[in-house]
């Protein structure tokens, strides 16, 4: 098995200063990485729609001298044939050097990683997570701010399904005295394992329905389209849909160095009229998600052999006889024969995660 990032946590800190360090290298001598990955393939399978983030992949290995093979619809591979994700990773290692991997359903990129002996990048997983989105945001902050310790981050939006946003929680939940600002209608509120990941590292946050009363606080906005595609209930979206817009008016409450951020795409979440706003980081994050990717790519290359990925490690597994996962978007929903795996996430009330989406569920 080889290293694979699946869900932001499987970086360490140190990891993810040295991504940045590697990044802002590329970004001023990019020559000096032109060939780095000549003779190495990336294929990125990608069975959600997706712009960005797979051409960014794609174009982070160009510009590494690699090269590129692939789908970009779900519809041209085997999985219509009825092939297993397992299946599909362990015939793709023979062709790839690396995998970058996008799915609607949670857990889809971890059964990969078990199985692929290339590293798998997790490219989006359903509503669960999207690491390489965060080492986009990160490196935007970074680069906005000069620092991750002390500044206060608001969140907008879609924070149930909104999978940029759990991942992101979880890099800056690590940093000295980050506050977060979760605004959302009650129906989008934060799942349980992202409020848990803030209490394990005693992160201050606060949730709340009031864009305009949180905007003077904040250092960093960070904006969310809503999810259309994650709603069971299409009449639920349509309700919801335009609970926040930031607009130009809204703007002037917000500090003059607040960054917004945005994973894109946009909806109408953000008025166009902010795009020459000085403090609109959008379009900065597409850039440096390619730097990122970049650094990413080439850390994962020079790794040798693992006994284990991290996302396991992390796992207090349990005795998962009768434990049945109730998400209907869970990746052991469509591949029945995948084994039933909970962690221990509350011994006292025996609360478990489902390993594959993190879904909660009481024995
Ligand atoms: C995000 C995603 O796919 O989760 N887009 C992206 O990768 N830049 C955000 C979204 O689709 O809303």
């Amino acid at each position: 098995m080889r290293r694979s990032l699946i869900d932001i946590l499987d970086l360490s800190t140190a990891e993810i200063d040295e991504l940045i360090k590697t990044a802002m290298d590329i970004i001023a001598k990019p020559k000096k990485y032109a060939k780095k990955c000549q003779g190495k393939k990336l294929a990125t399978l990608f069975f959600e729609p997706s712009t960005r983030t797979r051409l960014s992949f794609e174009a982070a290995m160009l510009e590494l001298g690699g090269s590129v093979i692939g789908f970009s619809d779900a519809n041209s591979s085997s999985a219509t044939k009825g092939e297993s994700i397992a299946d599909t990773a362990k015939v793709i290692s023979c062709y790839a050097d690396i995998i970058a991997m996008r799915h609607p359903l949670e857990g889809a990129p971890l059964v990969a990683g078990l199985n692929a002996t290339v590293p798998v990048i997790n490219a989006g997983d359903g509503g669960h997570c999207h690491p390489t989105q965060t080492l986009a945001d990160l490196l935007t902050i970074y680069r906005e701010k000069g620092t991750f310790d002390n500044l206060t981050v608001g969140f907008c939006g879609d924070l149930k399904y909104g999978r940029t946003v759990h991942s992101l929680i979880g890099a800056l939940c690590r940093y000295k005295n980050v506050k977060m600002v979760l605004i959302s209608p009650e129906e989008l509120k934060l799942p349980y394992y992202v409020i848990k990941e803030m209490n394990n590292h005693g992160v201050e946050f606060v949730e709340t329905t009031d864009l305009e009363k949180a905007l003077p606080t904040l250092d960093a906005l960070y904006m969310t389209r809503v999810q259309r595609e994650r709603f069971p209930d299409p009449t639920e979206y349509e309700r919801l849909k335009d609970c926040y817009i930031l607009t130009e008016e809204k703007m002037k409450l917000a500090k003059s160095d607040t960054s917004v951020l945005h994973p894109l795409p946009r909806v109408n979440e953000i008025s166009v009229q902010i795009d020459k706003d000085e403090r609109a980081c959008y379009f900065k994050q597409v850039l440096n998600g390619k730097y990122m990717r970049m650094a990413l790519i080439l850390k994962l290359l020079s790794e040798g052999e693992v006994e284990n990925l991290k996302y396991i490690e992390r796992c207090e597994l349990v005795d998962s006889t009768g434990m049945v996962c109730t998400n209907p978007k869970c990746i052991t929903k469509k591949e029945q024969e995948l084994p039933q795996s909970f962690k221990i996430v509350d011994k006292e009330h025996d609360i478990h995660r489902c390993v594959y989406c993190e879904h909660k569920l009481k024995r």
